[in-house]
């Protein structure tokens, strides 16, 4: 068995010893520039805990499909930004800010061909299982992402519609990791369901953090610009939430607020921040993400693994739901 460290070390010098390099470089340089830069790297290290479950030992086919899992990532944030109208990602300009546009749509898509060229490292007698979770979480991804976006304009947004909407654009991925890992492990179908069910959970759990620190997290440790989703109108929980509790004058507070346009930036984001401490919408976020965290943790309790691998799961799933970037 491996420590959750001794993971994350195999993870990051995977990461420093790729191959992601070609020319022209204008395609290349913003790749090498998105994986260089870090980030949480909490998709390979949640496949590589999963495997550890099942496997003594881990190599480099059950490495680089790990590794494809945060190519793909990080290819999604690219394209991401450029949908959000992002300026900062992991604390740095974000690719279609540093470059333009154009580049970021190219140097995404060639990420996308590269993690699959990584998950297709996977060993011949799993590949076709890898493969086809491989293939099922990228269209979720893009499928939730295109729900995110009709909501940003769809008038009434029902916590139901959002819980749905992050399943995919979320969830799908660190359920896949999950799922992908104990399949390259050798787990037997129950477990690598129970797995993919806790990582569905911990990515819910991991989005509303998301969605709470992008409106309350401390702009110097988050990497990304406070306020983005409030100006983006973006149907996040906090939104959510806000729009079931406010009644009277709260709710027309609310309805003026997101009529604000970007010349009024600052003042929208300061009275969103405090339309939702008083709705106690702060407090009620923090309520939802312990349900998911605990939720999680029941699945996997229902397996026989044994108290020390439980722990290392409830390890990883408090590092990553109790997070402040
Ligand atoms: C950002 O993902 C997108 C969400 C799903 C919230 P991460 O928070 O994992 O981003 P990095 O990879 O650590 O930068
Ligand atoms: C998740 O949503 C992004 C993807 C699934 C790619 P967000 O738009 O909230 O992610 P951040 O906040 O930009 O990282
Ligand atoms: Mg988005
Ligand atoms: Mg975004
Ligand atoms: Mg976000």
């Amino acid at each position: 068995m491996y420590t959750l460290a001794e993971i994350d070390k195999i993870v990051s010098n995977g990461i420093c010893a790729l191959d992601l390099k070609g020319e022209p470089e204008e395609l290349y340089r913003p790749i090498e520039y998105t994986m260089s830069i870090g980030g949480k790297r909490i998709r390979p290290r949640l496949a590589l805990l999963a495997c550890s479950l099942f496997s003594d030992e881990i190599d480099a086919s059950q490495v680089y499909p790990a590794l494809g899992l945060e190519i793909f990532h990080s290819f999604t944030l690219i394209h991401d930004d450029i949908m959000d109208r992002a300026d900062l990602r992991r604390g740095q300009l974000t690719v279609y800010k540093k470059w333009n546009e154009n580049i970021a749509i190219l140097s995404g898509d060639v990420m996308s061909i590269q993690a699959y060229e990584y998950v297709s490292k996977a060993p011949s007698d799993k590949l076709r299982a890898v493969l086809e979770i491989f293939s099922d979480t990228a269209r979720k991804v893009c499928e939730g992402q295109q729900y995110d976006m009709n909501y940003e304009t769809m008038p009434v947004v029902t916590m139901d519609d959002y819980i749905m909407m992050i399943g995919l654009k979320t969830s799908a991925l660190i359920a896949g990791a999950a799922r992908m890992g104990a399949v390259l492990g050798g787990a037997d179908a129950k477990s690598a369901e129970a797995l993919y069910q806790y990582g569905y959970d911990l990515g819910l759990a991991f989005q509303i953090t998301d969605d709470y620190l992008d409106t309350f997290g401390d702009p110097a440790v988050f990497g990304k610009n406070i306020g983005g989703d409030i100006m983006n109108n973006k149907k996040t929980w906090l939104y959510i939430e806000a729009a079931r509790l406010a009644v009277g004058e709260q709710k027309a507070r609310f309805e003026q607020i997101f009529r604000m346009g970007e010349d009024r930036a600052a003042e929208k984001i300061a009275a969103a921040q405090q339309l939702f401490t008083e709705l106690g919408v702060k407090d009620n976020a923090e309520k939802a993400i312990e349900h998911y965290f605990h939720r999680a943790m029941e699945t996997v309790e229902g397996l026989s693994l044994g108290t020390q691998k439980l722990s290392l799961l409830e390890e990883f799933a408090t590092q990553i739901t109790y997070r402040r970037k």
